[in-house]
């Protein structure tokens, strides 16, 4: 295979890999993935996937508990068919082997998750993601149709912002061409052309300093669309999960929602529970309510965590239900069967991002996404636990009908400039990278988190109008690499964060403004950028 494909996917997680299998049926695919292709959020997924299954469940339930999380920005007709796609896709999954828990008679166990009226998560114990992640890699991995190319950093979608020619003559951005692609061994830069290119990059966690998501999640999809002129809709929509181990030796591993699923409860250092406060679900209560009561706590007491505790459950049942969390507590001291769970929140899941349609259509044509990096409406401003694997599966499976209609009209472009490298050195300060990430990360922790003020939002701007002067002038002169381009990605989406952020002025799902407590009725449309 050349450089030429029908279809170009950017990311290897759930969204990307359920697109590119059914899509390698009717023509060539290349994945292209920054580091080895398992590393995604899909992989660390716990919970499960959010589907109607159970007896007294129902699609217009689901659809309510969507809508109600949502805060008055879902899109109920994107809802509805999403929601109403979900056993399909779990069948699909199981067909390509994935193993789910289920009961002596073969029945679905279904877990629980806040803000949800029944019991509707499909899981496999608390380790959902590596099983999606495992059951498609295995069948994209020996696939004909499928080229995976990893340690690929996929650096920017070409559109015609590339051609000299049309540049100068309209400067308009209609249409993606592939992508230039970083090949990070060979340090070489490839032009990779497609008649439709996906976008399945995944989300922004590592923005943050504090974040369940893993390094790769740096919002490079959502940057590269933004630097595309792609649509952008609701990035001031950051989850946070109210529950992650609070302690020196773990960086944010996730306590699942499913713990509280399974009766666990919140209280603080002197044992008080405190979410009846805050809200009648209690525990189960949707999750930006739990983090921001969770927040409160802290700052009232003062104290650096809450806890979770689950001892109420023997020993037997903890290390079934949830092997990895019990494990991976019990390496840090913590037995969950007898001690509650240091717990704080962190960054999570971004709700906005490149706006498409239910196909993955994006407002640039040929330029699909779909996944955490896209925003279809699904989430509105307040994603609902475990929706957001169902989206990927769903909307990625969905995409490729539509991706068949656009191959058939559309062709290579034989004249995209090679990646100009020309100007550029290998620069000796590196350090500036990795500094300058460290200061983002803390300055959107400290001003653009949980809680929002137009002070907090004015001073991180200023801050990274800074960090952006500067990377900009480092990037400039450098030979490109994978983590200068990342920094400059978060930055970018640090600003978009910010600038949705400021022009939000109510409070309402995710984005909480001190300035502004009140939720406006009138403000019910999405934020586009
Ligand atoms: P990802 O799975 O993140 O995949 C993105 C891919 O893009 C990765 O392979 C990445 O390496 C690649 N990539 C990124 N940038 C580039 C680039 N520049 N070049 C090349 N490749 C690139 N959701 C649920 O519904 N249920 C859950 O139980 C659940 N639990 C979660 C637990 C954790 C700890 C986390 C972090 C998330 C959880 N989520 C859960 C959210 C959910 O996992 C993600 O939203 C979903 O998996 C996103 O899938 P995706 O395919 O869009 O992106
Ligand atoms: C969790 O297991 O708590 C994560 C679920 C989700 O993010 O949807």
């Amino acid at each position: 295979m050349d450089d030429r494909f029908d279809f170009l996917v950017i990311g290897s997680g759930a969204a990307g890999l359920t697109f590119a299998l059914k899509a390698a049926s009717f023509g060539t695919v290349v994945i292209v993935t920054k580091k080895e292709p398992v590393e995604s959020n899909t992989n660390y997924a716990q919970g499960g996937i959010a589907v109607v299954l159970g007896d007294t469940d129902s699609f217009e339930k689901h659809i309510e508990d969507t809508i109600h999380a949502g805060a008055g920005l879902c899109d109920p007709n994107v809802v509805r068919v999403i929601i109403q796609d979900g056993p399909a896709r779990i069948e699909a999954l199981e067909r390509l082997g994935a193993k789910f828990s289920k009961s002596d008679e073969n029945t679905f166990l279904l877990g629980r998750e806040g803000g949800h009226q029944e019991n509707r998560i499909v899981y496999a114990a608390d380790a959902t993601g590596k099983e999606v992640e495992r059951s498609l890699l295995e069948r994209v991995r020996t696939h004909k149709n499928i080229l995976i190319l990893e340690h690929h950093f996929a650096l920017e979608l070409i559109t015609e912002h590339h051609l000299v020619e049309q540049q100068t003559r309209a400067g308009r951005t209609t249409h993606c061409f592939g992508a230039y692609v970083l090949d990070d061994h060979a340090a070489r830069v490839k032009k990779i052309l497609a008649k439709v290119t996906l976008l399945a990059a995944g989300g922004a966690g590592q923005v943050y300093q504090h974040t369940t998501n893993p390094v790769v999640a740096t919002g490079d999809g959502i940057a590269m669309a933004y630097r595309a002129k792609a649509r952008l809709e609701n990035l001031e929509f950051v989850q946070f999960h109210p529950t992650t181990l609070y302690h020196e030796d773990s960086s944010a591993f996730l306590i699942s929602e499913a713990v509280r699923g399974e009766g666990a409860i919140l209280t603080d250092l002197d044992g008080r529970r405190f979410m009846d406060d805050y809200d009648e679900r209690g525990e189960m209560a949707s999750r930006d309510i739990v983090a921001r009561a969770i927040d409160e706590q802290l700052k009232i007491s003062g104290n650096t965590h809450a806890l979770l505790d689950v001892s109420h459950h023997n020993k037997d049942f903890l290390q079934t239900r949830f092997p990895t969390i019990f494990s991976t507590c019990l390496s840090v001291g913590i037995d969950i069967s007898k001690d509650p769970i240091p717990v704080v929140p962190a960054a999570h899941y971004m709700c906005g991002g490149v706006k498409t349609d239910l196909n993955g259509q994006s407002s640039i044509e040929r330029l699909l996404a779909c996944g955490e990096v896209a925003c279809t409406g699904l989430h509105g401003a307040n994603r609902l636990a475990s929706n957001s694997l169902l989206e990927a599966l769903v909307v990625g499976h969905r995409a490729v009908q539509h991706a068949l209609e656009i191959r058939r009209n559309s062709n290579w472009r034989e004249d995209i400039p090679d990646w100009d490298e020309s100007g550029t050195e290998n620069p000796q300060e590196w350090v500036l990278v990795s500094h300058n990430r460290e200061e983002l990360r803390r300055v959107m922790w400290d001003y653009v988190g949980i809680v929002r003020s137009e002070l907090r939002l004015d001073r991180a701007f200023r801050r990274t109008r800074l960090l952006y002067e500067e990377t900009e002038d480092f990037f400039k002169k450098s030979r490109v690499s994978a983590p200068l381009c990342e920094l400059r990605n978060m930055i970018a989406v640090a600003y978009l964060i910010i600038r949705s952020s400021q022009s939000r002025k109510e409070s309402r799902g995710l984005h909480y403004m001190s300035d502004y407590p009140e939720l406006r009725q009138e403000e019910t449309t999405p934020t586009l950028l």
